[in-house]
């Protein structure tokens, strides 16, 4: 075995020492040293070459581009945000709070995968092998290339990979893991990171796939600062509220795709379900014609979905009003209220102000301000929106309706859930064609918008 060293590393600035030190010399920060072990490297070892190759340049001609070999699920919502399958090879990190639902995700697509004649290794850190039989009876799984080992020593894991040679491993939770040659606790950072790039090396040597589970600490970051997202391909964050059954799995990065794409699923008794149109669902509860109410057409991804934005403002008792967004950006949010203020003259400093985005979802791009703006509004002044509008509009400091991307897809969208009238950024009119049955009208400002939307 090659020699060891072990040097301690600053998290925040990088300062290296041969040995621990509670405070960095260098930045003056607390609790920053970790220890990293360093193992000589063989020769020829970079990943993208063969061993004992020697790396040239090549003119970008000659380079031969070859698709990715993937392998589909039957969560085609899954497929969708990975870009349109599993990579070969390729190591994916899925992150969420713990309860949210990522065990059962996992479980689920390593039986889907499993019964494809694909075999499958669960390595299962958190849970006894019997543990996760009764969840797999729960879910009516039971496929027999689906392995499940329940280790958190990475050197036991590794032989287990040698010996079954899967083509899919899960590894459910990094947090469990731990390399047997650092002595820090596991879920520590180095522990963290060592077994990732360990796992990393797998992935690309052998051709496996891994799924990695991160727990999200409270801060909402995975454990290790960001360390685990730089390392591997994929980061998907599982995301929801506890007490909604819906869940969103979001991309935040992707060498293989997209990082803008999100899938729905649905928690039930049986496990997760996709969610495949995302707008009937956001929409179902709505209550029709209230005031602070409105419908947009947002993008996420690829595709439109329509979500309805609440707002409710109430005198204040205080001296600073209290300003509360769920689902939504609070700067968004405070930015457009005082557009409103000085723009379209509403009286609204001394307004405590919540808004929502119904259904858990988290929308953040500007087409969005329109519609807070008209929401806003209608709370204010009690006056109830018209049940069958949908607005779609950036907002801009000066009070004028910005042009958005992407509107024909959105109104469409609008249209093809029964709405009747779409108030659109004036700028977006002209170029294409709207559908026959919805109505669109342009607005140039927000005092426009408003007349449309809550006038007579
Ligand atoms: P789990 O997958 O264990 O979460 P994580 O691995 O992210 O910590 O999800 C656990 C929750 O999901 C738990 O509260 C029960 C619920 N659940 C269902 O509602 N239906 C089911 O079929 C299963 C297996 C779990
Ligand atoms: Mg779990």
């Amino acid at each position: 075995m090659a020699k060891k060293t072990v040097k301690f590393v600053c998290q925040n600035c990088g300062y290296v020492s041969p040995k621990w030190m509670g405070k960095c010399p260098q930045c003056n920060q607390w609790n920053q040293m970790v220890e990293e072990i360093e193992t000589p490297k063989p020769k020829g070892y970079f990943l993208h070459t063969e061993p004992g190759s020697e790396t040239k340049a090549a003119p970008i001609t000659s380079i031969e581009s070859k698709e990715e070999k993937r392998t589909k699920v039957e969560f085609e919502e899954l497929n969708r945000v990975l870009g349109g399958g599993i990579v070969a090879g390729s190591l994916v990190l899925i992150g969420g709070d713990p309860g949210i639902g990522k065990s059962t995700l996992l479980l689920q697509v390593s039986a889907q995968l499993a019964e494809h004649d694909f075999h499958v290794l669960y390595i299962s850190g958190e849970e006894s092998a019997k543990q996760t039989k009764l969840r797999a009876d729960r879910l009516k799984i039971n496929a027999e290339h689906l392995y499940v080992l329940p280790e958190t020593n990475l050197a036991y894991i590794q032989q287990a990979i040698d010996e079954l040679k899967p083509n899919f491993v899960i590894i459910d939770s990094i947090q469990t893991i731990y390399h047997p040659d650092i002595t820090s606790a596991p879920g520590s950072v180095s522990q963290v990171r060592e077994s990732t790039s360990q796992l990393m090396r797998i992935a690309k040597t052998k051709g496996v796939a891994i799924f990695i589970v991160g727990h999200v600490t409270k801060e909402g970051s995975l454990a290790g600062p960001r360390v685990l997202e730089h390392m591997v391909d994929t980061v998907l964050y599982f995301e929801g509220e506890r007490h909604n059954s819906y869940r969103i799995l979001r991309a935040v990065k992707n060498r293989f795709g997209s990082t803008n794409e999100i899938a729905i699923l649905e928690m039930k008794e049986m496990g997760l379900e996709e969610v495949k149109n995302p707008s009937e669902i956001f929409l179902e509860e709505r209550t029709k014609g209230a005031s602070g109410s409105t419908v947009v057409a947002s993008i996420e991804g690829t595709r439109p979905v329509l979500v309805e934005i609440q707002a409710l403002l109430a005198p204040t008792f205080f001296n600073m009003p209290r300003r509360m967004a769920t689902g939504i950006d609070q700067g968004r949010v405070t930015l457009i209220m005082a557009v409103l203020e000085k723009r379209a003259g509403l009286l609204i400093q001394n307004q405590d102000a919540y808004l929502k985005v119904a259904g858990g979802l988290k929308v953040d791009e500007p087409a969005i301000d329109l519609a807070i703006a008209v929401s806003v509004a209608s709370s204010f002044r009690d006056q109830p929106t018209k049940a069958e509008d949908c607005i779609i509009g950036e907002v801009g400091l000066t009070g004028e309706v910005r042009r958005v991307t992407r509107i024909e897809q959105r109104v469409q969208e609008a249209a093809k859930l029964g709405f009747k009238r779409a108030i659109i950024p004036k700028n977006n009119l002209g170029g294409w064609t709207p559908p026959g049955e919805i109505e669109v009208i342009g607005a140039a400002s927000v005092q426009e918008a408003l007349q449309f939307a809550l006038g007579e």
